[in-house]
């Protein structure tokens, strides 16, 4: 056997849409970028969406476009990809970090409070794996300190929060398309935002801050004049090849993720029996989108003893790579990782939850088209292994 973590799956439907922009010529943002936005806006039930290069620069372009830079601080969680600092620390601002919850691997709303300054002007609550982060008392803090938030929604397709879709709480929602997530286009990202004035300012910043695209440039009747650049914008297009992809994917939404979701009941029913696994957290409130399936390692002794049981943890990766099982941390931390040691001067302890959650998790394979056997195979593999 050979399980990936992760497995990309392209169908006939998006072979035959690939070729259209291909056979057209027009091949950057175009019609398809249209297309792939709209399907976006009926699926999450957001008004506007915003296709961009990838995720980062979905978070990159919204601090941009709110107007967040040097002096300014934005509260993230520690515990989550680097990309949700860097975007921060991009424009001159700082990435305060937050702790997490372990139970959730979301930001801890009770710590968020706490780092509320005068020079704060974000948040950026993270759906970690698929779950929404705590979008009510988050919100609450929002309008209580008068700050946006910024939706890392980076795993969020399918994350729903009192049956709204994540990415329509904030100011901005940010989706990634990377190929381990559940819709792919191999890079891409795309900004949902119910607010039109900020999504007509973020259309026209990922393309250098163009007053009309180049599509409706050609479209129009003086294409052979280029138009006004009111912003300083970048160049963060999504191509009309990428969004052909993302585009037929969306035409099977539903059903990536209720497959995504009932592999995730299997291995919800077989770590019932493994007691030193713990499960994702899953609640009747929070529709989980299962980017991922995160599981915490031995639980019960981790508090004391993380540096034993991230050993533990990975003796375990180990054996089970060497089964042909793959497996990853769920995340990283970004107080962990060295540019932001030597630029903060953290220790690993200065945020334990993030410090516990990037040294004991553990995610398994998950993705359209797992096998029973080789989900059969997992569950023997786990449940026979004695650490
Ligand atoms: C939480 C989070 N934020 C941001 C990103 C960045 O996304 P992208 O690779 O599309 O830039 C990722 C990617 O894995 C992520 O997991």
């Amino acid at each position: 056997m050979n399980i990936p973590i992760a497995k990309t799956v392209f169908t006939d439907s998006e072979f035959e849409k690939i070729i259209i922009p291909l056979k057209t010529g027009w091949v950057v943002q175009g019609p398809f970028v249209r297309e792939f936005e709209q399907k976006w806006c009926n699926y999450t039930g957001i008004k506007n969406s915003v296709a961009v290069s990838n995720c980062t620069t979905a978070l990159h372009l919204s601090l941009s476009a709110l107007g967040i830079g040097p002096g300014d601080e934005v509260i993230v969680p520690s515990f989550t990809w680097v990309a949700t600092a860097n975007a921060v620390e991009y424009n001159g601002a700082k990435a305060v970090l937050c702790d997490i919850d372990l139970d959730t691997f979301n930001i801890d709303v009770l710590n968020l409070q706490k780092l509320i300054t005068k020079k704060t002007k974000a948040i950026i609550p993270v759906h970690l794996f698929g779950l929404s982060a705590e979008m009510n008392e988050i919100n609450k803090i929002a309008n209580e300190n008068n700050i946006f938030i910024i939706e890392d929604a980076a795993c969020g397709f399918g994350s729903r929060y009192f049956d709204k879709h994540v990415g329509s709480f904030g100011a901005t929602g940010c989706f990634s398309f990377h190929p381990r997530k559940a819709i792919t286009t191999g890079e891409g990202g795309m900004i949902t935002t119910n607010n039109d004035d900020l999504a007509a300012k973020l259309r026209s910043m990922r393309d250098h801050g163009a007053s009309v695209s180049d599509h409706q440039r050609h479209l129009g009747n003086k294409p052979y004049l280029l138009p006004d650049f009111p912003y300083l914008g970048y160049n963060y297009r999504m191509t009309d090849i990428q969004a052909s992809i993302g585009s037929s994917q969306m035409e099977r939404a539903n059903k990536i993720h209720e497959e995504r979701v009932k592999i995730a009941d299997m291995y919800d029913n077989l770590i019932n029996e493994i007691s030193w696994l713990q499960k994702p957290f899953r609640n009747k409130n929070y529709t989980h989108g299962f980017q991922s399936y995160v599981c915490l390692f031995n639980p019960e002794k981790i508090k004391n003893n993380t540096e034993s049981v991230n050993a533990q943890r990975n003796k375990f990766m180990e054996f089970l790579q060497n089964k042909g099982i793959s497996t990853r941390p769920g995340t990283h931390s970004v107080h962990m990782l060295s540019y932001y040691k030597s630029k903060y001067g953290y220790k690993n302890t200065d945020y334990i939850n993030s410090y516990i959650a990037a040294s004991c998790s553990i995610a398994f394979p998950l993705f359209p088209g797992l096998k029973e056997d080789e989900f059969n195979y997992i569950a023997e593999t786990l449940k026979n292994y004695n650490f």
